[in-house]
């Protein structure tokens, strides 16, 4: 029996943008409409490669920034094989951050990585069939207060990172769909 491949649906944003909790939304209403569907992450922090992002984004330890980079790559293709398996049996996956992330969190730093370059390590992941961009307004970004204490959590980068997404829309071959975060939803 054939069965139709799952949708690889991919939400991005800043951080405090509600990723996670729209990501649980969708994959409730794909689930109660009688869709398979499962939730992936990344960085997906429990893997040995995981487990070495984690310690760095809580600043328990230092990475040179190109290692880093390629680590949060490294860390997505290592799960495409489950990916793949999953979308070949019809189960619809819906992702919290992807290499979108990897390349606006990157490119965003000081040092002046191309956006060419942090792109190189994902290409040949599997691609999104839609990426829902989460914009975060001014004023829901001050109502949700201060942000966390991992690395990359200060206003100025989440500005520069914003910046750099906004540059990754601009790519027509990516099906992009930009979604403002209002108070109360
Ligand atoms: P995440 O675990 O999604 O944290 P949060 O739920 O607080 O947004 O992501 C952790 C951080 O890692 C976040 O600041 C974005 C950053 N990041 C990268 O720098 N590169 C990447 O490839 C990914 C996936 C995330």
């Amino acid at each position: 029996m054939t069965c139709r491949r799952g949708a690889l649906i991919v939400l991005e944003g800043v951080d405090k943008a509600g990723k996670t909790t729209q990501c649980n939304k969708l994959v409730q209403a794909l689930q109660d409409s009688g869709r398979q569907t499962e939730m992936m992450k990344f960085p997906e922090r429990t893997t040995k490669i995981g487990q070495l992002i984690n310690s760095y984004l809580e600043n328990k330890s230092n990475l040179e920034d190109h290692t880093v980079h390629l680590l949060f790559s490294a860390n997505r293709w290592e799960l495409v094989p489950l990916m793949k398996e999953k979308l070949e049996q019809g189960i619809n996956l819906v992702v919290d951050r992807y290499a979108f992330s990897g390349v606006a969190f990157t490119s965003a730093k000081p040092q002046g990585f191309s956006l060419e370059w942090c792109m190189n390590p994902d290409m040949g992941l599997p691609k999104p069939d839609l990426v829902m961009f989460l914009q975060l307004s001014p004023s829901e970004a001050a109502q949700r207060g201060q942000f966390g204490t991992e690395r990359y959590e200060t206003t100025v980068f989440q500005k520069a990172v914003q910046q750099k997404f906004e540059l990754l829309m601009k790519d027509p071959s990516v099906k992009w769909q930009v979604r403002i975060q209002h108070s109360n939803h």
